[in-house]
């Protein structure tokens, strides 16, 4: 019960604060959320060459002495989104020497997409050593055709081609919005993009950008965090400072469970209810059900009154919170991509773990509700994407405290 404020976006501000590599002056972001992912990409940008200074929630990057073009394995197998450097670098530096993620605990994750494109724009690739090398004369623009809709993909190809020559066409692009976020700022620094939240972007490149201040969007994969929570638990919750906009799809999905949901501009009231229905789900790019919710959304139909289709389409191997949650008493079956969830109608705390940030949370909402007390191990996860989960939720009235860092 009570209200909850939603921080910064995390998957916005990593490639909106990578985008100070284009510049060489001084950026200022604000609503950065305090994560652990951030201060992985702070440390890569960093080891750049890049001057960052810390504030609170603002973040002040200056990137106009950046000498190196390396991003070494230590900090990219920290965290994937390292890759959006390779982008930027090219950009900028015309050439980039960048770790391979490597496999993950949700997929492969390859980045084959990225570096097609970049070979589209003119650059030369190879992979030795583990690492990307990329060099390029010269960019050009060019049309680039996206087999999937990929959404860091999509944004380091925006990040290249801004600086590119001429003008860049991508289709079947990721709508998210935090592209349009990513948009946005490229725009205010002085590209010119078009078309971000829709399938085709068109880039005219531009021979230098400007440095900006931006302001950092709501994080709407908390804000459904918090939405679940509410149902979850029968609460009445004010979820403020959020973009209700940004997750239509949730917001429907939810409702058809009999949630109760009152929107009031960037604010969002939820209200549990006793008997929630069940309801399939499928989780697509966006605008469709976001993956980074199907775990969180997955707690609910364990709690529910019958039986849910959960369908996980983006990544093959989401489903690692399952036998975790089976642990506490979750009657899940996994088929394929797709699991059978039967309401019951308890959980049972239990110690528990994950390997992924979204399952990690799944965990706490399950903790939530489940009878008795519930421990969540390996809350690194959790520091990676949620800003001050436990206190938020503390906040509300759960009982909820870390134990160990
Ligand atoms: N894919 C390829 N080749 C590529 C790129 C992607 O096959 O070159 C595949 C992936 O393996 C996956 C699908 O395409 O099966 C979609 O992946 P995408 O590239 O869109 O994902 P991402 O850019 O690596 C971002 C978010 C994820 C979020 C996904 C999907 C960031 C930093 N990460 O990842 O966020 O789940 O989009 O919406 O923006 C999270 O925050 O917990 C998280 C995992």
């Amino acid at each position: 019960m009570g209200e909850v404020s939603i921080s910064g976006a995390k998957n916005a501000a990593l490639p909106i604060l990578v985008s100070s590599l284009l510049t060489d002056g001084l950026c200022t972001f604000s609503n950065v959320p305090n994560l652990k992912d951030i201060e992985s990409i702070k440390l890569l940008l960093s080891h750049l060459g890049a001057k960052i200074e810390t504030d609170g929630d603002v973040v002040k990057i200056d990137a106009g002495n950046i000498l190196n073009h390396e991003a070494p394995y230590d900090l990219v197998r920290k965290m994937r989104a390292s890759i959006l450097v390779l982008g930027p670098l090219v950009a900028r530096l015309k050439k980039a020497r960048v770790s391979l993620p490597g496999g993950c605990a949700i997929g492969a994750r390859p980045i084959n997409l990225h570096l097609k494109a970049l070979a589209c724009l003119g650059a030369s690739i190879e992979l030795k050593h583990g690492y990307v090398e990329a060099y390029a004369d010269k960019l050009e623009g060019s049309e680039i055709y996206l087999d999937i809709a990929t959404v860091t993909g999509t944004e380091n190809i925006m990040m290249t081609a801004v600086l590119a020559e001429g003008r860049t066409v991508i289709h079947n692009a990721a709508r998210e919005p935090e592209i349009v976020a990513l948009s946005d700022v490229l725009n205010k620094m002085g590209a010119d993009i078009r078309g971000a939240g829709t399938s085709t972007i068109t880039i005219i490149g531009v021979s230098s950008l400007n440095p900006v201040s931006v302001s950092i969007i709501p994080d709407r994969i908390e804000t459904g965090t918090f939405m679940i929570a509410a149902a979850l638990t029968g609460g009445d919750i004010k979820i403020s400072g959020c973009e209700p906009g940004h997750l239509e799809a949730v917001i429907h999905k939810l409702g058809l469970t009999g949630t109760i949901i009152k929107i009031d501009g960037k604010n969002i009231r939820v209200q549990g209810i006793d008997d929630i229905a069940s309801v399939d789900l499928k989780t697509l790019p966006y605008p469709g059900f976001p993956t980074d919710m199907q775990a969180q959304f997955m707690v609910l139909m364990s709690v529910a009154g019958g039986l849910s289709l959960i369908s996980e389409t983006v990544f093959e191997n989401r489903f690692i919170h399952v036998s975790e949650l089976k642990r506490m008493g979750a009657d899940i079956t996994i088929a394929g991509n797709s699991a059978m969830v039967k309401g019951v109608k308890m959980l049972s705390g239990a110690p528990v773990m994950a390997t992924d940030l979204r399952a990690s949370a799944s965990l706490i909402l399950a903790g939530l509700v489940a009878r008795g007390k519930t421990e969540v191990n390996r809350i690194y996860h959790l520091d990676r994407g949620y800003e001050s989960l436990e206190k938020k939720f503390a906040g509300l009235g759960a009982a909820i405290k870390r134990v160990k860092e």
